[in-house]
């Protein structure tokens, strides 16, 4: 409002219906979209060190190949291609005998052509360790870099509204964080109960440091780790 100088909400409603380009303005300067490859480090060492190999050890015993993965909410693509990499360090040298499927999603679309470009600048890498820059990253003009292929098959990028029904149902993992802060409590239920409904029986949901499930939903839901916020559906 304060760029176009409008001083009512009724007038800047008005101005919305009548431009179709301010509403995609409004919307991608709504969507706050700060991300960073391993983000809150100790999620993802635990993601790694536990949780995966708990999902790997059931697949084995169940005869089950295929690890099913969604970040929703996934901004630039980091949390996306932080699980990937776990996932590859997790697997070691069993990966090619699982099919691994991350579904990344965003409800904006630029957020996602930047996603699939898999190229950062070294701000949005600082949390990554020496060895994975070295590993999965290449040098590109600018200063930035490139994240290897080897990553990036793993990831699927989807545009998705959260409020909508689930991109895929089974998933063995749900990350979901930074995200459903910024929406009501009412709301939150909602993305809750969607995520319950899309989590395969056992599946794990990992939300942000300072979100949880709420409500009706906080009962079908164990914790597992509260420190870094991860859920399993009973
Ligand atoms: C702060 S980023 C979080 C990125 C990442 N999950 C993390 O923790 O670093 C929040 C993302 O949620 C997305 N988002 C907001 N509302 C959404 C909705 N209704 N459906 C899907 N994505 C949404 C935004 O576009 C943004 O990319």
């Amino acid at each position: 409002m304060h760029i176009k100088s409008i001083s009512s909400y009724a007038e800047y409603a008005h101005y919305l219906d009548k431009s179709p380009t301010e509403f995609k303005e409004l919307k991608d300067s709504l969507t706050i979209n700060v991300s960073e490859i391993f983000r809150d480090p100790t999620v993802w060492k635990a993601f790694q060190t536990r949780i995966m190999p708990t999902i790997i050890r059931e697949k084995i015993k169940t005869s089950q190949r295929e690890v099913k993965i969604w970040s929703a909410g996934c901004a630039d693509g980091e949390e996306a291609y932080t699980i990937a990499i776990s996932v590859i360090d997790a697997l070691s040298y069993n990966l090619r005998a699982f099919k691994i499927e991350i579904v990344a999603t965003d409800i904006d679309l630029q957020s996602l052509d930047r996603a699939s470009q898999g190229v950062y600048s070294p701000t949005r890498l600082k949390l990554a360790s020496h060895s994975v820059l070295q590993r999965f990253f290449t040098p590109v003009a600018g200063g930035n870099l490139r994240l290897c292929d080897e990553v990036k098959r793993l990831v699927t990028f989807q545009q998705h509204d959260l409020f909508t029904s689930a991109p895929r149902s089974g998933f063995d993992v749900i990350s979901c964080r930074n995200v459903m802060i910024y929406f009501s409590r009412e709301l939150q239920q909602g993305l809750f109960r969607n995520f319950y409904q899309a989590l395969s029986s056992g599946g794990y949901l990992i939300v942000g440091k300072v979100e949880s499930p709420l409500g009706e939903y906080a009962t079908p839901f164990k914790c597992i780790d509260l420190a870094e916020r991860i859920y399993q559906k009973v």
